[in-house]
């Protein structure tokens, strides 16, 4: 399947001295139709998430409060995104490797994701993911 790349997207940002405001639309931010929001919050100092692929599913992630990195792996290259501002958002295509670490205390990770929970669709085994790209063709 042919999919956008990795993107840090610059999510509207209204400016307000009562507070500012972001929003995220459908079709318009990211590529794709939200089916299911869930979020990562309360992580101890030095955990680490992720640690798979989707084959389907595609993925924004906003840190919404706090700091954390995403370290996204094609398999041959990695890439480690700092995400520390609740208007950029971090679209991740289906079929990439990603972990999340370096989490800062009360640090909040919303994940929009383009289907519903379904663990038929992770790859959660490096080896796999490496087979599955060649398989694809994606590297
Ligand atoms: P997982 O996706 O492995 O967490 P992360 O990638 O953020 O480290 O999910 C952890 C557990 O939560 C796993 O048992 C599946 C379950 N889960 C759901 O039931 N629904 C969901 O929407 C998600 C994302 C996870």
């Amino acid at each position: 399947m042919k999919n956008n790349p990795v993107e840090l997207v610059d999510l509207p940002k209204i400016d307000d001295p009562r507070g500012n405001l972001t929003f995220i639309e459908e079709e318009r931010h990211l590529p794709f139709s939200i089916r299911r929001v869930y979020w990562i919050y309360d992580v101890p100092g030095g955990q680490t998430r992720g640690g798979h692929a989707f084959r389907e599913q595609q993925e924004m992630i906003v840190a919404l409060s706090g700091s954390f990195d995403v370290v996204i792996d094609d398999g041959g290259e990695s890439r480690r995104f700092h995400l520390n501002r609740s208007y950029f958002g971090l679209y991740v295509p289906n079929g990439v490797w990603r972990f999340l670490d370096n989490f800062s205390t009360n640090s909040v990770a919303l994940v929009l994701s383009s289907t519903f929970y379904d663990e038929r669709d992770y790859i959660r085994d490096y080896g796999e993911y490496l087979r599955y790209r060649k398989s694809t063709g994606t590297h």
